[in-house]
């Protein structure tokens, strides 16, 4: 049986992606390989309106995640973190596990932050060195209003550093590094770049190169001052993941032969066909409309559902998708279309869903599931 992958990362690769990735080794420190790993810088800066230094570290978005913390920080910086969900939590895991002097703003999960009450926030505290924030919540399938919360960072009091978690958004949604005033974002090559697992993408402007020269946590493997003076050469510290690279220099130049516009349009139609298509099945989703996410769908488990069973039913139909994850564990199902998604991938996994939900007592009509989803995501695109 063929496997339908709709968790949100890794995502399934396209076949000249997964041709790439078994190419011969090639020497890291060689000029053929110097011109794939600037390409591959250039290509993410242009997809993100970034003029910085596209750094491309071997590691998890986590690693990226840790790495922007002890490059900016110092042990005692006021930071503030602006949680969200699950990798909101993790931010702030990160920058209070190397000392960070964290504040954190919680938001009730399935919520986004509110720009003004970001600016209430800032305008009654001492200013930060640096605010951490999320721009796609992957745990609840929520999208920060990104631009909004940089402009009230911005122009808050103090000059604090804008460091963002780009991880599961990057590549498929608007973003503008330059424009938006976001001094440091990362991501990573298992989600919208349609690269496998193994490459952090840390991305920095002038703003953030001067804290990295102040900053005294703790660095070595991800000094990015090491990384930089390494990429004007072509090369990466240390030795790097190449056949994860290889792929994601393929994967890369398809989003760019594709071109951001459509690639985002892609993703936002695909995403409502998805929400349409689980709310024709029964389903309550988690985000609010205006918040939803063009990468992740989550919604509520109908009451009485017990995730573990019903997880197993679909697999042995072929649909892998997410469950919830710390404290939502059990309590919602998560979707994921990001990178190499068609419509007939969400409208099979539709219809996977529905039939599983009827097997468990919750009978929607697959078809009619299938079929909202797919309507909802052809008018989605024709409005573009
Ligand atoms: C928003 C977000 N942040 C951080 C991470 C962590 O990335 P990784 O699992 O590559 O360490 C993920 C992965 O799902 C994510 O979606």
């Amino acid at each position: 049986m063929t496997q339908n992958l709709r968790i949100p990362g890794p995502t399934p690769l396209p076949d000249e992606v997964l041709d790439a990735q078994s190419s011969p080794m090639t020497d890291h420190r060689g000029a053929e390989f110097a011109e794939i790993l600037r390409g591959i810088s250039s290509g993410i800066g242009g997809l993100i309106g970034a003029s910085g230094d596209v750094l491309l570290l071997t590691g998890s978005g986590s690693g990226a995640m840790e790495a922007a913390v002890v490059n900016t920080l110092s042990p005692g910086d006021r930071v503030l973190v602006i949680s969200i969900g699950a990798f909101g939590d993790r931010f702030a895991g990160i920058a209070e596990a190397f000392g960070a002097n964290v504040e954190r703003l919680d938001i009730a999960w399935g919520e986004a932050a509110d720009p003004a009450a970001l600016t209430a926030h800032l305008a009654t505290n001492p200013p930060y060195a640096a605010v951490l924030l999320t721009h796609n919540e992957t745990s609840t399938g929520v999208t920060n209003p990104l631009r909004e919360l940089a402009a009230a960072i911005r122009s808050g009091p103090g000059d604090p550093l804008v460091v963002v978690d780009g991880i599961s958004g990057l590549g498929a949604m608007p973003f503008e590094m330059d424009a938006w005033g976001v001094d440091l974002v990362v991501s990573a090559s298992q989600k919208a770049w349609m690269g496998s697992p193994g490459i952090g993408i840390a991305v920095i402007g002038e703003h953030a190169w001067a804290a990295i020269e102040r900053a005294r946590m703790p660095r070595f493997y991800w000094d990015f001052r090491q990384a930089r003076s390494f990429a004007a050469k072509g090369q990466t510290p240390w030795t790097p993941a190449v056949s994860v690279l290889f792929g994601l220099k393929v994967g890369l130049e398809r989003l760019l032969s594709e071109g951001p516009e459509r690639t985002w349009a892609r993703h936002e139609a695909i995403a409502r066909g998805a929400q349409v298509g689980m709310e024709a099945a029964g389903l309550r989703l988690v985000a609010p409309a205006g918040h939803r996410s063009p990468t992740v769908t989550a919604a509520w488990l109908p009451d009485g559902l017990e995730w573990a069973p019903f997880n197993a039913a679909m697999r042995s139909r072929g649909l892998v998708i997410a469950g919830g994850q710390a404290k939502w564990t059990g309590k919602i199902l998560r979707f994921g279309h990001m990178g190499h998604v068609e419509w007939p991938d969400i409208g099979d996994a539709l219809r996977v869903l529905a039939e599983t939900l009827r097997e468990f007592g919750h009978p929607p009509d697959p078809v009619a599931t299938e079929a909202a989803g797919r309507e909802a995501f052809e008018s989605a695109l024709v409005a573009r």
